[in-house]
């Protein structure tokens, strides 16, 4: 049998009337009704006709059935009942639409569908070319026109998004997109899977969400730096227009917190000689990045719940409330959820800002992205310091073969790998990295990195252990904890943490299994790599 012609149509209400509405219809033969003139075209035949209509409209469907009738006897006029709720709703037609298509029974070896888009509301028509765009609809648009008055036919156009010269449109879309990532990115070459997974979430949420972000993860990861581009995005792709205002919490303190935030009267406080407008105020229709919020005293953070959720907000000392819009991005590099646990962080808050939460890997687990990040550190500079940098090859391989390592922990991330290269670059000659600079470049790092090592990095046993058992637990028993929990935290699997452990004694052994070993050394306080790097207690 010949591959049948099928054309599914929504009914034109006021289109398809043409003159009926002033009683008129003996006239209607004289006017353009797009779902009538589907029969007074030469180009298409057609065998079936759905035609779609709203159920009070059931008795003009029929007029129209009727009228194709005369016009076309073999045509086979399906009337469809299908209700739009709301014409204008976008969301809502594209899911009736959509699901009333899912389940239509389409015989693609049998029939070849078009989609007749000149009739229906403009979201109607907006939906049609979406789910034919999405596949959902398996076919071609067809789209009607008024005849010149010399003919007596009506022209149609088939409109076939498969083909090339709309695969334009198709790219145009995918290249925004791409450009919204790879800006996030700062164009860096990134080639980490789950980084770059969560970047192209992160562009969707920026340009679709309005809700707040949490970003988390180590010092130095690049949190501030993301949140201000994500802003950047925004406001290039014209979604948000007032300032980009950013506060690091760990340095608001006391009265000074509150009025710095929310603004206060003058004379609300002793020294508060003027008002003050507040940074919550002053992010109005832009976006607000409070970075460490972990940080943020209590009473701050309940007046920061309800300024997000009601959008209004008491400044010091004021009797009324103020208003301010904006979006909240917030950066930690702790685990909320614990001082959630400890009572240092409103839960209600924390179920109000990790809606969209990004945790942002460290250096060390991103190490495919180093060289890239390198690169970009040194065009950085030449864009900064007007100098043209470069490694001579011996140097650069010395480099990256340190920076990949078990010997370098990034402990700064990102910003340790800045420094290092405007060191190196700033103390080289004719702008050439050289291996003399790389050797005292990776010597300067080492020393850092101890000094950290020893000072800074104070492992919380709390995060890990029970507190009696830690109690019950030797000042030497827990300093080596600590250190053994801290190179897990820093290293991606057991594996290199077991080489990093038991760097001497492994070397000295015919055959060596540093995870069997540090399996052991942790089993012995009821923990294990894995709980150590969800950060569980066990
Ligand atoms: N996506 C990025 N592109 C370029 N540089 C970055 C990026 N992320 C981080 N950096 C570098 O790392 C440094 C630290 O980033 P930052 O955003 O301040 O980290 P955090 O806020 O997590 O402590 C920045 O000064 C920058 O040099
Ligand atoms: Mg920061």
């Amino acid at each position: 049998m010949k591959t049948q012609t099928v054309v599914f149509g929504i009914l034109g209400t006021v289109m398809d009337r043409a003159s009926r509405r002033r009683g008129k219809w003996e006239k209607r033969w004289d006017k353009w009704r797009p779902t009538i003139s589907l029969f007074q075209q030469n180009e298409l035949s057609i065998d079936r006709l759905v035609l779609l209509h709203n159920k009070n409209e059931e008795d003009f469907a029929k007029d129209i059935k009727t009228d194709i009738a005369s016009l076309s006897p073999k045509t086979k006029v399906e009337l469809t009942c299908v209700t739009f709720d709301a014409p204008w709703d976008l969301a809502s037609v594209y899911l009736t639409l959509s699901s009333f298509l899912q389940d239509y029974p389409f015989k693609r070896s049998k029939e070849n569908y078009y989609f007749h888009i000149t009739t229906g509301s403009h979201i109607q028509q907006i939906c049609t070319f979406l789910v034919t765009e999405a596949r959902l609809f398996p076919g071609m648009l067809l789209q009607a026109s008024p005849k010149k008055d010399d003919d007596d036919r009506y022209p149609v156009q088939t409109i076939d998004l498969d083909l090339s010269k709309y695969d334009e449109i198709a790219s145009r879309f995918k290249q925004e997109h791409l450009e919204g990532t790879d800006y996030l990115k700062a164009g860096i070459q990134t080639k980490n899977k789950a980084f770059n997974n969560m970047i192209a979430q992160i562009e969707k949420v920026a340009i679709q969400s309005k809700a707040p972000l949490l970003i988390t993860g180590p010092t130095g990861a690049g949190k501030s730096h993301l949140a201000k581009r994500i802003f950047q995005l925004k406001n290039m792709r014209g979604q948000i227009d007032g300032p980009f205002v950013e506060v690091n919490c760990a340095t608001l303190r006391g009265d000074n917190a509150m009025s710095a935030l929310f603004g206060h009267k003058k004379g609300a406080y002793t020294g508060a000689a003027s008002a003050r407008d507040g940074l919550l105020k002053s992010a109005d229709g832009g976006l607000l990045f409070l970075d460490e919020i972990g940080e943020l005293g209590l009473d701050e953070q309940a007046m920061l719940l309800k300024a997000i959720e009601e959008g209004r907000f008491l400044p010091l000392g004021a009797d009324s409330e103020i208003k301010s819009t904006f979006q909240l991005i917030a950066g930690t590099n702790k685990d909320l959820r614990k001082a959630v646990h400890k009572g240092t962080f409103r839960e209600d808050l924390l179920a109000r800002i990790n809606l969209w939460i990004y945790e942002l890997p460290g250096l060390r687990h991103r190490l495919e992205d180093l060289e890239p990040n390198l690169d970009f550190e040194l065009n950085k500079y030449e864009k900064d310091y007007g100098y043209h940098i470069t490694f001579n090859r011996e140097a650069r391989k010395i480099y990256l073969d340190f920076a990949n390592s078990n010997e370098a922990t990034w402990a700064g991330n990102f910003r340790d790998l800045n420094a290092s290269v405007i060191r190196m670059a700033t103390l080289c000659e004719g702008g050439r990295i050289t291996a003399k600079e790389v050797r005292d470049e990776i010597d300067t790092l080492k020393y850092r990195w101890n000094q950290d090592d020893g000072n800074n990095r104070q492992i919380d046993l709390e995060r890990f252990l029970p507190a009696v058992e830690i109690e019950g637990l030797d000042y030497i028993e827990q300093v080596e904890l600590r250190a053994v929990i801290d190179v897990c935290l820093q290293s991606s699997s057991a594996a290199e943490a077991g080489r990093r452990l038991y760097n001497v004694s492994r070397t000295l052994k015919k055959s060596s299994n540093d995870s069997h070993r540090l399996a052991t050394f942790l089993k012995k306080h009821g923990l294990s790599f894995d709980h150590i790097k969800n950060q569980t207690n066990c």
